[in-house]
């Protein structure tokens, strides 16, 4: 899914994968992460997912990045928060309080950009892409986070003929074999979802 894609997608109000409440994997694992009082989060492709919000209540700084100016100023308009703007090299910075989002893209970003932020939230990142794309997306996130790093990943998982994507069917060996080389993987949760309690989703289960 190549940055036309998600441009287009929000000029034209098709963000089926927004959810207005907090991700329900984030609250249930949330004590998972083990955070210390005010330890800064990275979400990736963050869209305007009101758990960026749901984080900074809890006290952590959180830096989100998405490519999407709309996505952007809907979030801090629909949170009824000002933002303050500057250009970096490769982003543009809005900043309201503990909410730092980088507009641009997520392969652009350094460890510059992330100071000594060491956690990630992934919910709907990893599975936007396509296979090539999370090879590189891994590979990235490996490199920017240090040792030591967590990350709580949301995955999706179905037969991939069933539903064009996105999401993209990622399944636990993937995962294992995107992470296993850096990251210890341990498996929080494996449910299925026919229930259609998640709208991205029929079947999934969560690493971190
Ligand atoms: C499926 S949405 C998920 C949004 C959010 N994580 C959520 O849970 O609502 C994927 C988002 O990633 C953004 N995106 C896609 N590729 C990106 C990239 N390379 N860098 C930054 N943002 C990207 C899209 O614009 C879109 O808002």
């Amino acid at each position: 899914m190549e940055a036309d894609h998600w441009h287009q997608r929000w000029q034209e109000g098709r963000i089926g994968f927004h959810q207005g409440k907090p991700n329900i994997w984030l609250l249930k694992f949330y004590s998972e992460l083990e955070l210390t009082p005010g330890e800064p989060l990275l979400l990736p492709l963050c869209g305007k997912s009101v758990d960026l919000v749901w984080l900074a209540e809890q006290g952590h700084p959180v830096i989100g990045v998405e490519l999407s100016d709309i996505a952007i100023r809907d979030f801090f308009k629909e949170q009824q928060l000002s933002a303050s703007e500057h250009s970096q090299t490769h982003f543009k910075q809005w900043q309201s309080g503990p909410l730092t989002l980088l507009e641009g893209d997520f392969f652009d970003l350094s460890h510059q950009d992330l100071g000594n932020c060491r956690v990630l939230f992934d919910r709907a990142a990893l599975v936007a892409l396509p296979a090539e794309m999370r090879q590189r997306y891994a590979a990235h996130t490996a490199r920017l986070l240090t040792a030591g790093s967590r990350i709580l990943l949301v995955t999706t998982d179905y037969p991939q003929h069933e539903k064009s994507p996105p999401p993209f069917a990622v399944s636990d060996e993937e995962v294992r074999a995107l992470y296993g080389e850096h990251f210890t993987i341990e498996l929080l949760h494996s449910e299925n979802l026919s229930n259609g309690q998640d709208p991205l989703s029929k079947r999934g289960y969560l690493s971190g």
